[in-house]
């Protein structure tokens, strides 16, 4: 085998965000806009190639994290990991292409980091599982990011809908398979690290009150499980109400994001929050059918971009071995 193409999906946070980092559960599920990695030997000891239009070429000696432009180091620091685990001859020649834009928040490092690695076991045809790609991949990631969950990577590589505990690590597939949901891009990328950072600060400082709202948002994250297996929409809204609250008294909201909320909520929303590390990125709302159409319009009369969304898709997987969804990049190389 020369060429392998993997896709993994992007994901949204629907409840328990930043206290999965400290060992509580969250809920996620994963987005019908994914993001394709195209992976190729070559005899070059390098990797090379385009992501997020831009081209690369990097001896794959040099791969060491501080060397290593921004948009590559998810990329960069999986064939390194991987080349130094499993050495093989010759480099890799990788493109990546995606459904969606990496200012969404909808995961594009987890959603590039796992496709790109299921590339290089399938194209080196090192056995691996499901658990030990998510090993690798967290690597990686906390190479990188230093304090994560790794609820993105669960998320990219099980897909579904995910009931996830960090540690010990527990991953279950919820029976979701529908949910009338919103989403609204505020229009700022959020930092993630910088956010989890200042959340673990405020921990320091204000260690009980922190660890009472996280107590608060798993009561929330649980009751949130059985609504959404029972499909009763109205309760897990309640809920999505109450755990944006507990997130604002961790002071990782933002004024958009709060003016997209309010509006979704008093356009007649179940309920609503916003979905991931907090300062921007995108908020989530459950809606009715006969609400949608109010709650769109006041989201969007508030600034934010409606994002089209079916949820609920498959994790990583091999697409083809050569596929055409890189015959036009290629051609432009
Ligand atoms: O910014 P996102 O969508 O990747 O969400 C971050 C969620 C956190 O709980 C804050 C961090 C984490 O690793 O779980």
């Amino acid at each position: 085998m020369q060429k392998v193409v993997v896709s993994g999906p992007g994901k949204l946070m629907l409840f328990g965000e930043h206290a999965v980092v400290y060992g509580r559960p969250c809920i996620v599920t994963t987005v019908n806009h994914r993001l394709f990695v195209s992976v190729e030997k070559i005899s070059e000891a390098a990797m090379r190639g385009q992501a997020q239009n831009e081209r690369f070429s990097l001896p794959l000696n040099s791969l060491v994290i501080e060397n290593i432009p921004k948009k590559l180091k998810f990329l960069a620091v999986t064939v390194a990991l991987f080349a130094k685990r499993y050495p093989f001859a010759g480099g890799v020649k990788i493109y990546t292409r995606s459904q969606f834009s990496p200012l969404y928040g909808f995961g594009s490092s987890s959603a590039v980091t796992c496709a790109a690695a299921k590339a290089l076991f399938e194209l080196f045809e090192v056995p691996y599982e499901e658990n030990s790609l998510f090993e690798f991949c967290f690597e990686v990631v906390t190479r990188i990011e230093g304090l994560r969950s790794g609820f993105d990577i669960a998320a990219a590589i099980y897909g579904a809908t995910l009931f996830y505990v960090a540690n010990p690590r527990k991953i279950e597939i919820l029976p979701v398979t529908d949910l009338p949901m919103i989403v609204g891009y505020t229009g700022i990328k959020a930092d993630t690290p910088s956010l989890i950072a200042q959340v673990g600060r405020l921990k320091a400082q204000k260690s009980e009150f922190v660890e009472k709202v996280f107590s608060n948002i798993e009561t929330i994250t649980r009751s949130a499980r059985l609504a959404l297996e029972e499909m009763n929409w109205e309760k897990a809204g309640a809920l999505m109400n109450q755990n944006h609250e507990e997130l604002k008294t961790l002071e990782i909201s933002s004024e958009k994001l709060d003016t997209l909320v309010m509006a979704a909520q008093s356009a007649g929303a179940w309920g609503a929050k916003l979905s991931g590390a907090g300062g921007g990125d995108c908020m989530v709302a459950l809606v009715s059918r006969e609400k949608r159409q109010s709650v769109i319009e006041a989201i969007e009369k508030n600034g934010g971009q409606v994002i089209d969304t079916v949820i609920n898709v498959d994790g990583v997987m091999v697409e083809s071995n050569d596929t055409s969804h890189f015959a036009r990049t290629a051609l432009a190389m």
